[in-house]
């Protein structure tokens, strides 16, 4: 199982879903099914590592984001993955403009894994501390319902394993 996370400029919100993910997801069971990675749906910022804000917030909470690098959504990604998902509703319809017409079950709000939340995550870029902080707590809240949901998935799938005996 592949996911990748998407936002605008792969510099804020979508690296540090991948690293609150990615330790979420190392702490599990599915630690070694579930490969994780991020991109943006502009190319402003591509090979740049992310905004050092969102390093700083990351780092506070044990998550080093610090090595990725920017780029941007490629056509490949929509094969590729199997989960893309997305930071706002202009993310998500510039993905489903792009996508091929049957990749667009794959494509999903990110924060629909957070029914009680907010649809959309904030872009923080343009603001202060405080939004980088907000971020994060969504990202933990929508992860955790990531996890479960690939975990129920995981547990139909080895229901349904052919028996060896
Ligand atoms: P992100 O935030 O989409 O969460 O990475 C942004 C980063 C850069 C810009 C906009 C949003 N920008 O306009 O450069």
């Amino acid at each position: 199982m592949r996911v990748l996370f998407v936002c605008l400029g792969n510099i804020c919100r979508s690296p540090s879903a991948q690293g609150v993910f990615q330790k979420l997801l190392a702490h599990s069971e599915l630690a070694s099914l579930v490969e994780v990675d991020s991109a943006g749906t502009a190319d402003y910022h591509v090979g740049k590592p992310p905004d050092r804000r969102a390093i700083a917030a990351a780092s506070r909470r044990g998550v080093d984001i610090s090595r990725l690098s920017a780029r941007r959504v490629a056509d490949s990604d929509f094969a590729e993955f199997d989960l893309i998902l997305a930071a706002d509703h202009s993310n998500l319809l510039e993905l489903l403009r792009r996508a091929p017409a049957h990749c667009a079950a794959k494509i999903r709000l990110f924060m629909s894994y957070a029914p009680h939340d907010a649809e959309e995550i904030p872009d923080p870029y343009y603001g202060g501390e405080q939004g980088f902080e907000d971020v994060l707590d969504m990202l933990e809240r929508a992860s955790q319902g990531l996890l479960a949901s690939l975990g129920e998935g995981a547990s139909v799938t080895t229901a349904c394993q052919p028996c060896s005996t």
